[in-house]
């Protein structure tokens, strides 16, 4: 992970028009990852330019964001929400869907961008990711991919020229937590970035391992949460939460935990249970 990236990501998705106070709020937190994408059905990537812009504005610089936004393919688009001209070539969408990002979030470069979904044809994948790679390193520095299978990452990974870094993709149990996925990031140095695991997950939420480390932190389940599935290594959590004591709370206990190698030492058991139940889960 690069020098200004963190373990945690601020998740912009679902917040309407309290999107820039809340994008603000997070940076002016701690927060110096911001993810959001070019999909009007989730996100306001121009309110979260406001934010970004507002933050920027108070002293935060530039050089200290990583900011994050999606190519989001024609069919994952609700009809009515779709933010560039789907008539044109797939080179002519991710053209103009990046420039609208660059235009929405006010900056002259991405820090990252992700193809949010795979294409319906798989071939197509490898056609998109050779348009964003023209994109890097000016407007965009670095490329990544998102709700992508083994097979699909492993195949668009042989071909491209410019490797993905990011995978964020669902960390739950129908996907039996991507422990293929997340062995061929290891593997390859790629980021995976795990979201919709505090709402998505009631077995984990309830088990023995999660109050374990809740307690021994003195914080929230859903913190401890992150915490282990920080504590597996070569991940980052997406981290959406709209409260910002727990904005601050969750920053600090990330950086309590991951800055102290004591620290670590001792939750160590904790976040090998933890490895086990997801193994047993998974079964
Ligand atoms: N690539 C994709 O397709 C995709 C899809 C969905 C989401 N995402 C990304 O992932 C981000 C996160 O989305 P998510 O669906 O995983 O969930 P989320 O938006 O982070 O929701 C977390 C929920 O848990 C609650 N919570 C309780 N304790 C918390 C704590 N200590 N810290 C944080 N939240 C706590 C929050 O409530 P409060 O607000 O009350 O704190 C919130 O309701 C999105 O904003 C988006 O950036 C990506």
């Amino acid at each position: 992970m690069g020098f200004k990236t963190s373990l945690l990501l601020y998740g912009t998705a679902w917040k309407g028009d309290k999107t820039a106070h809340l994008t603000e709020t997070a940076i002016l937190s701690g927060f110096t990852c911001v993810d959001t994408a070019n999909y009007p059905t989730a996100y306001d990537e121009q309110r979260t330019g406001d934010g970004i812009a507002a933050a920027l504005a108070s002293g935060t610089k530039r050089s200290d964001l990583f900011i994050q936004s999606k190519f989001t393919p024609v069919w994952a688009h609700a009809k009515d929400k779709i933010p560039f001209n789907p008539h044109q070539s797939i080179e002519g969408q991710i053209v103009e869907s990046v420039q609208q990002s660059l235009e929405h979030l006010q900056v002259d470069y991405l820090d990252s961008l992700l193809l949010h979904v795979p294409f319906e044809d798989d071939n197509d994948n490898l056609i998109a990711w050779r348009v964003l790679e023209t994109f890097v390193p000016h407007r965009i520095r670095s490329l990544g991919v998102s709700n992508f299978s083994l097979s699909q990452l492993r195949e668009l990974y042989a071909c491209a020229r410019i490797k993905p870094t990011i995978v964020q993709n669902r960390f739950y149990k129908e996907t039996r937590y991507d422990f293929d996925v997340r062995e061929f990031c290891a593997e390859h140095g790629i980021t995976y970035q795990a979201y919709w695991m505090l709402r998505h997950n009631p077995e984990i939420m309830a088990s023995s391992v999660l109050s374990t480390v809740a307690v021994k932190l003195s914080v929230e389940k859903e913190l401890a949460f992150y915490i282990l599935i920080l504590g597996l290594g070569g991940t980052q959590v997406l981290n959406g939460t709209t409260d910002q004591g727990r904005m601050v709370q969750d920053l600090k206990t990330v950086g309590e935990v991951f800055g102290n190698e004591a620290r670590l030492r001792e939750l160590q058991p904790d976040i090998d249970e933890f490895r086990r139940l997801l193994a047993k889960l998974s079964t």
